[in-house]
């Protein structure tokens, strides 16, 4: 008799699952729910984070879609516009080729379930050799237009969006959502000597609140004044405490954050294990020695690597990976279930 293991398994059933819930998806609206269209699914995307948002989020999968006013409807399962894998919200063994199926798959562990709540996100666009930038410092763009849209969705999902001194620097960004529908988050830059210019546009724009982390022992800036918050956390050395940071941001209800980058504050989160989920999109370019994404101390033993649980997306031209570390934190194995 030929051994199935349990592992394939699963796999089947699940593919099984997924197809089966593709055509009711298709059927008409008679016999089962309509099919929703891309800004609906996103729309019910931004309904559960804003439960999970004020403490109440969808924590058992179910049938759910949006009413004709926009609010989350509870269904039966086979008329909701959630895939129907009970159990299976965070399986990362699904890939249906529907479009939707992708956009749920890739943003429904940010809004429901038991890590919805609470999450530290983490994202870098790198090229093929793993810069993040020219060495000039340019960097618009790396990635393609869907992984520029992809962040403002992480963007728009958050309560906080987080960046190093150096991003504000060389890229001014807004940091906002005006490439989706969804509110901005607040901003949170992190610049311990307050070398920043004030002339930055998440200084003087009104778009979004701005939050301004610095070092206890640092000199009071003039952003202060134009209604910037200063955040004084303890330093050792030059590098402030990333668990201080996370205290000070969850004290102002800021709990779902997404760090933007760049490099050097990416690889500070990693190293202090502060992601729970950590996305890296890796264009097909080779940018030469520029400035560098994660950076992490050597290693000499491969059973040291790091080998988080991940899922491959496409991302146009580029290949998004979604590297989960809770699975390591609760002692399970990493797997990479797309390969
Ligand atoms: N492709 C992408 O995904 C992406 C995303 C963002 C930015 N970028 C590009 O990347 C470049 C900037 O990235 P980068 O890696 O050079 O720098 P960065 O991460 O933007 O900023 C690093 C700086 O932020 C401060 N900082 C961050 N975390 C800190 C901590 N825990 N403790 C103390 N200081 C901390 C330090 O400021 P001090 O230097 O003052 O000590 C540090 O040098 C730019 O060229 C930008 O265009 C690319």
């Amino acid at each position: 008799m030929i051994g199935v293991s349990p592992k394939t398994a699963v796999v089947e059933d699940f593919a099984v699952r997924a197809a089966a819930t593709e055509r009711l998806l298709k059927q008409a609206p008679s016999q089962s729910s309509r099919v929703p269209n891309e800004s609906e699914i996103w729309a019910l995307l931004l309904e559960l984070a804003k439960r999970a948002r004020t403490g109440n989020p969808v924590a058992t999968p179910c049938g759910l879609r949006l009413d004709d006013l926009g609010r989350l409807e509870s269904v039966p399962a086979e008329r909701g516009w959630l895939p129907e894998t009970a159990q299976t919200w965070f399986d990362t063994s699904v890939r249906g080729d529907h479009e939707l199926f992708r956009l749920l798959e890739l943003y429904l562990p940010l809004c429901v379930g038991p890590g919805c709540q609470r999450f530290v996100l983490g994202h870098l666009g790198q090229s093929l050799d793993g810069q993040i930038a020219a060495a000039s410092g340019a960097s618009r763009y790396v990635t393609g237009p869907e992984n520029i849209r992809h962040m403002h969705r992480l963007r728009a999902l958050s309560d906080a969006v987080v960046v190093g001194a150096s991003t504000i620097a060389f890229d001014d960004p807004e940091l906002t959502t005006r490439l989706v529908p969804g509110q901005s988050p607040v901003r949170v830059i992190i610049d311990p000597q307050l070398r920043l210019s004030h002339d930055r546009r998440v200084f003087c724009d009104d778009r979004a609140r701005t939050l301004l982390v610095t070092s206890t022992n640092g000199r009071t800036p003039c952003h202060t004044a134009r209604g910037v918050e200063l955040i004084r956390v303890p330093d050792a050395e030059g590098l402030l405490s990333v668990p201080a940071i996370l205290t000070e941001l969850a004290r102002r209800g800021l709990e779902r954050l997404f760090v933007e980058g760049g490099g050097v504050t990416v690889s500070h989160f990693l190293s202090a294990q502060a992601f729970t989920r950590l996305h890296i999109t890796v264009s097909p370019v080779f940018l030469g020695a520029g400035r560098p994404g994660i950076s992490l101390p050597p290693i000499h033993d491969m059973n040291d690597a790091l080998r988080p649980s991940v899922r491959r997306f496409d991302s146009g031209n580029d290949v998004l990976f979604d590297f989960s570390f809770a699975d390591q934190r609760q002692g399970g194995t990493s797997q990479n279930h797309q390969t």
